[in-house]
């Protein structure tokens, strides 16, 4: 029988139970780590807990357990599961909340996870017994895969989280050369003279649904120009009316980003032409 550690207390692996609303679960929004016991030493307890505790201010998860504490669990988690050498693996999610929303709750406790499993023997300074490994090679694209609805949202979350603090409804994301790239949870678009301008597909942005909609409905109805190209920061600046498009939101009209109004600090014409025809046409979809 394994036996595992969650908020609190010990119990059989089958007894662990966390609700599917679990931010953790939902966004991939917490933080963990795997520290090696062999013959029940922990190597690199220390630092691995440090790397923890950092992580988890980074993220601006309010939790932190003294190594004493944590000692104590993997102590237990090593003297009650079976095996010379062990791994000890730890888990803090910013915990269970009562609605799917990208923002940091208030008043939400993490959840702690941890428990053992087996590795092999510590490796030895010897090449007779130390077998070579072969690996491959490619692109580090971590995690540039932004066009793949995953649920590793963490990214996400500290980016909506950096509005949220502000009193802002969105954050709208640059690239390292000032190009936008999207919002947080949504697509982005900037009009100009009348043109509708958005971002290319590639593997920096969703490929939104509503996007998807909203080009097609637009692309048919052939009175508003659409360029899908890259948009400088500059252009959003000096943009007549800003977009955001998502499922829940379908076309949601920016009227300041940054403290500064968008055009004229009203929501646009276009933006009223584009939302009618949406209104219209969506449930051909
Ligand atoms: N977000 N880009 C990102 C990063 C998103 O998370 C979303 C959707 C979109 C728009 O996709 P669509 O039009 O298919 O909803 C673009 C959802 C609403 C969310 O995470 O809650």
């Amino acid at each position: 029988m394994t036996t595992v550690f969650l908020n609190g207390a010990f119990m059989p692996m089958e007894d662990a139970k966390i609700s599917p609303m679990d931010r953790g679960f939902l966004f991939g929004d917490g933080i963990y780590e795997v520290i090696p016991a062999y013959r029940g030493e922990l190597v690199g307890f220390g630092p691995h807990i440090a790397r923890m505790n950092q992580g988890l201010q980074l993220v601006g998860i309010d939790f932190k357990w003294d190594v004493v504490k944590w000692r104590a669990i993997c102590a237990e988690l090593i003297a009650s599961n079976q095996g010379d050498n062990l791994a000890i693996y730890l888990h803090v999610s910013r915990g269970t909340d009562s609605k799917r929303f990208h923002a940091y709750p208030d008043n939400v406790a993490p959840t702690v996870f941890a428990y053992a499993f087996e590795i092999p023997a510590a490796p030895v300074p010897d090449k007779a017994q130390t077998k070579g490994y072969k690996v491959a090679t490619t692109e580090d694209l971590r995690w540039q895969r932004c066009h793949i609805k995953s649920t590793a949202l963490l990214g996400n979350v500290m980016h909506f989280q950096h509005g949220f603090a502000q009193g802002c409804n969105e954050t709208i994301l640059f690239n390292a050369h000032n190009q936008m790239t999207e919002g947080s949870a949504c697509n982005a678009y900037i009009v100009k003279d009348g043109v509708v301008i958005t971002p290319p597909l590639d593997n920096h942005i969703l490929p939104g649904i509503t996007r998807f909609m909203l080009l097609d409905i637009l692309a048919k109805h052939g009175a508003i120009e659409v360029q899908e190209r890259s948009v400088t920061m500059d252009e959003v600046c000096a943009a007549d009316e800003v977009w955001l498009t998502s499922s829940s939101k379908e076309i949601a009209p920016v009227v300041e980003i940054d403290g500064q109004p968008v055009g004229d600090g009203e929501i646009g014409d276009v933006w009223l032409a584009a939302q009618t025809l949406y209104t219209a046409h969506k449930a051909e979809y």
